[in-house]
């Protein structure tokens, strides 16, 4: 499996596999093109190199204003969970962001989304509020949760 950046030609590949994946938010043409086009928009993809043209197996949309991240998007093909494609994505979105010189990434999340919020807490997220209600069809409220990314951890040999 590879992770790289999602141009327009992924676009078709990343509709079909958010049509397979109904928890992910329900995105157009129209606002992958413009997350693309948007200076702070990055789509990390990953794909299985074993097939020819390669398949997409999961993404990450992302957008960074300044110093802070959020993940707008995201979704893993059904046949390829829980082999740590999600994780690979968000590790590579963390090195990404900090190289850009992120300091924190934000993302919202249902209540009712255990297997995605796993995953963020596993990547180091943590709570940081509640949005009441924040969903439709069905209504939920949103879990917000935060990840730092700066200041980095220091390990120090002294004393
Ligand atoms: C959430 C999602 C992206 C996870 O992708 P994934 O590739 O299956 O995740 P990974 O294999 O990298 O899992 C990493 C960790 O997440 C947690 N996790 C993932 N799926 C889980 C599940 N079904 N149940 C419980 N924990 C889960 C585990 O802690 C796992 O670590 P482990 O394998 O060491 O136990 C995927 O389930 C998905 O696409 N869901 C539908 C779309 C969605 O919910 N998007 C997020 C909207 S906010």
């Amino acid at each position: 499996m590879k992770i790289g950046l999602g141009g327009k030609d992924a676009i078709h590949a990343l509709l079909a596999l958010q049509q397979k994946a109904p928890e992910a938010a329900r995105w157009t043409q129209g606002d992958y093109e413009r997350l693309m086009e948007d200076p702070g928009g990055k789509i990390l993809v990953a794909e299985l190199e074993t097939t020819e043209p390669p398949k997409l197996i999961g993404f990450a949309a992302l957008h960074r204003i300044i110093d802070e991240v959020e993940v707008r998007n995201m979704a893993v093909d059904p046949d390829h969970r829980q082999q740590g494609v999600g994780r690979a994505l968000l590790l590579a979105a963390r090195e990404h962001m900090l190289k850009a010189g992120a300091k924190r990434v934000f993302l919202e999340v249902r209540a009712s989304n255990k297997p995605a919020q796993s995953l963020y807490y596993s990547i180091g997220f943590a709570m940081h509020s509640i949005r009441k209600n924040y969903y439709r069809e069905p209504d939920e409220d949103a879990l917000v949760l935060a990840l730092e990314l700066y200041p980095p951890t220091v390990v120090s040999s002294y004393p």
